[in-house]
């Protein structure tokens, strides 16, 4: 064995989008639009910062790995502290997922396309990762129950989907669950359910307290938190129990876990966040549909559009980032002919419908 294994070496390393201070230096501009990483366009919840500033003087203690928000969340959810996890975002409880459950000759079985934090983690485990493609930019369930083998041990669901922004029915997902066997484990990643919880087909995952399937969430998006690193999950205490043998002994940190517990009471930032992404969508769909760009309807906080090809996709995001409108190409996820846009304020929006209005990149495949 080399010293570093192949599926590592073959690997990229997660690339974050442009910061908004690099492409300022870069191309010269005073004012510039982040619409790459599906963050809260609103900052973080204040509760939140105001929670961080008062726990700074206790900065020298170790963190007590989450706890106190794991009582939180059992509290708020009526469950029970053992079925609750924290971590360093969802991606660092996925990283303990796959630390923990995967063995050598298991698989991994998720869409083409799938989140790409996902895609990394699981790739970097050295296990098979098999995956089906879309049925209408959306997870095929039916493909995905049918394509389960005897050595299938995760299956990776996110609903709301990234980079889709297309969700499964409960309905879809009960028919999925029958033919699951209760030695694999179903990861339901719910990084965006704050933005959908409302919609009656979404199931929500709190009622599939099944032995096998763990639910992930985030403060990341509609709390603002994303630079904070906080997560949390909720499954099986045997899962649990074991998650917390792999878990860094001190995530989350202090700092994570106090804006955490605040942001959950923060509802009234809660609730202007929800209601400026629903405008947000609405404007970014029609607008962009306009303009005929093939825009798939989203339940998340961001779109995805289908250009029509690779070289449309890439010319759309250089031109934009050179008028300080960043977004998000998606050739690293494997679908090289779209991009995403998240939804920003309503001035951002309408800066980035503009400048793709002003373009002369073809956006459509009768252009
Ligand atoms: C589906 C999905 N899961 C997880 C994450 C990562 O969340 P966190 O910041 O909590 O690690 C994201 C972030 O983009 C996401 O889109």
């Amino acid at each position: 064995m080399p010293l570093v294994p192949p599926y590592i070496e073959s690997l990229r390393p997660y690339e974050a989008g442009r910061s908004i201070e690099e492409v300022q230096r870069i191309y010269g501009l005073a004012r510039v639009s982040k619409l790459a990483s599906n963050e809260n366009p609103l900052g973080p919840s204040p509760l939140a910062i105001e929670a961080m500033f008062r726990c700074m003087s206790g900065l020298n203690l170790y963190p007590n790995g989450g706890l106190d928000l794991r009582r939180v969340l059992a509290e708020k959810y009526e469950t029970k502290v053992d079925n609750v996890i924290a971590g360093s975002g969802s991606e660092g409880i996925i990283s303990n997922i796959i630390r923990a459950f995967l063995g050598d000759e298991d698989e991994v079985l998720t869409t083409d396309a799938a989140f790409i934090g996902f895609q990394i983690l699981a790739k970097s485990r050295g296990v098979a990762y098999r995956t089906v493609p879309y049925r209408d930019w959306r997870y095929d369930l039916p493909a995905l129950a049918g394509a389960i083998t005897g050595r299938t041990k995760i299956i990776y669901l996110a609903n709301p989907n990234n980079p889709t922004g297309t969700i499964f029915s409960k309905h879809e997902f009960d028919a999925f669950y029958q033919h699951v066997p209760e030695r694999v484990l179903i990861i339901l990643d719910e990084a965006y359910f704050e933005y959908v919880k409302d919609t009656p087909r979404y199931p929500d995952s709190m009622h599939y307290r099944y032995d096998n399937v763990i639910t992930l969430r985030t403060f990341s998006k509609i709390y603002g938190l994303a630079g904070v690193r906080i997560g949390y999950g909720f499954a099986h205490e045997r899962l649990i129990t074991n998650l917390l043998k792999v878990k860094l002994p001190f995530e989350p940190s202090t700092l994570a876990q106090a804006a955490g517990i605040a942001a959950l009471a923060d509802k009234e930032f809660l609730h202007k966040s929800l209601e400026l992404n629903v405008r947000g969508l609405k404007f970014l769909t029609s607008g962009l549909r306009e303009i005929g760009l093939t825009v798939i309807t989203s339940e998340a906080n961001f779109v995805m559009a289908v250009l029509p090809s690779a070289e449309h996709a890439a010319q759309l995001t250089s031109e934009l980032i050179k008028q300080g409108i960043i977004i998000r190409p998606l050739a690293s996820f494997g679908l090289p002919q779209c991009v995403r846009i998240s939804t920003g304020t309503t001035e951002d929006n309408q800066r980035c419908v503009e400048a793709i209005q002003k373009l002369e990149v073809p956006l459509s495949c009768n252009s």
